[in-house]
């Protein structure tokens, strides 16, 4: 099988950031070479700080993608889902690039991210520059545990990256990536019961409510795949939180084989299936940024280099 970029299926870190560029110029051959020797950096740091735990992923955005590799393109590939119901927003902000540094040491990730940045920089306008952290052992800021419920083991490559059977891309995988913004105030005065009945989980031990409702996250975001109504739909999930003293959030990272998933997650998220119905978690969080990327195999993006 064409190998998937690490940081697709890896464990979670401590610490990321998040680089998202837009390219200024039309040199698709140095781009390309450069991608390639972005995965060697990756490499380096993490030959050289085993213990750190590096993992990267280079995605490239939606419209970009036939211009950096012209004639192929994976079939899904298409826009970020531009939704919104009410004061319920998904903007779209897809990036040319988005590359994703994580590793259990935040001096690392700098380091990396810096020789990243000057690799790229004669090339790109750096749009958006996310830290994220893990905190109190895999909590959302909201307090409660966020990709618990992440496929474990094989599902999460059989989830997360495309199989053999795709000859051009196998190995790949469709990233989504929203920025959200919580309103941590207003979220803390709510009681423990309303935002349990929001997250449709306990806080502590990450117990499904008994009260069913139609509204939490936990109902609105498990949906049925349509071709096989049997079948929920899976993510891979890699968010992470980030913060400041101004904003706070979760940077929302989402690997899948198909881009489907993600899509009927938002759409059930936002409009729900009747009328009145949407995740009234997103009364406390709004996303300010959304991007469709795809994360092509170390395979591909290493032999499309010399071209
Ligand atoms: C504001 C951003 C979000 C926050 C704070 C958040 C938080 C959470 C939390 C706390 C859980 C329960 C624990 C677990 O991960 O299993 C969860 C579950 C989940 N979330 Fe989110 N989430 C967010 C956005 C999204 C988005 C945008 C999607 C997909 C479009 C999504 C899809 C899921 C899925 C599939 C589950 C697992 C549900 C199950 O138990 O089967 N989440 N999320």
């Amino acid at each position: 099988m064409s190998q998937p970029q690490k940081g697709i299926c890896a464990e979670p870190n401590l610490h990321a950031q998040y680089l998202q560029y837009n390219i200024i110029d039309e040199d698709e051959q140095a781009i390309r070479a450069k991608l390639a020797r972005i995965l060697d950096i990756f490499d380096h740091f993490d030959d050289e700080h085993y213990e750190a735990m590096v993992s990267g992923v280079i995605a490239v955005g939606c419209d970009y993608f036939s211009e950096l590799y012209p004639g192929l393109r994976p079939v899904e590939l298409s826009p970020f889902p531009d939704m919104h119901c009410d004061d319920r927003v998904a903007p779209s902000q897809t990036t040319d690039l988005f590359i994703q540094i994580r590793a259990d040491r935040q001096d690392i990730v700098h380091a990396i991210s810096t020789e990243v940045h000057e690799l790229l920089r004669i090339h790109v306008e750096l749009v958006e520059d996310i830290k994220g952290f893990r905190y109190l052992d895999g909590r959302d800021l909201t307090g409660y545990l966020d990709a618990d419920d992440n496929p474990r083991g094989l599902a999460k490559k059989t989830t997360a990256v495309i199989a053999d059977n795709d000859p051009d891309f196998a190995g790949g995988s469709y990233v989504h990536a929203q920025r959200y913004r919580h309103d941590m105030r207003r979220w803390n005065l709510l009681s423990q019961r309303h935002q349990e009945q929001i997250m449709g989980r306990s806080r502590e031990h990450h117990l499904v409510s008994p009260e069913e409702n139609a509204n939490s996250h936990y109902v609105r975001s498990r949906v049925t795949d349509l071709s096989n109504p049997q079948a929920q739909h899976q993510l891979l999930r890699q968010s992470m939180p980030y913060a400041d003293m101004r904003e706070q959030g979760l940077f929302f990272v989402s690997h899948c084989q198909s881009s489907a998933p993600f899509k009927s997650m938002l759409h059930s998220m936002i409009f729900g299936t009747t009328v009145g119905e949407y995740d009234a978690f997103l009364d406390y969080s709004n996303a300010e940024t959304g991007g469709a990327y795809f994360a092509p195999s170390i395979d591909f993006i290493k032999r499309r280099a010399q071209s």
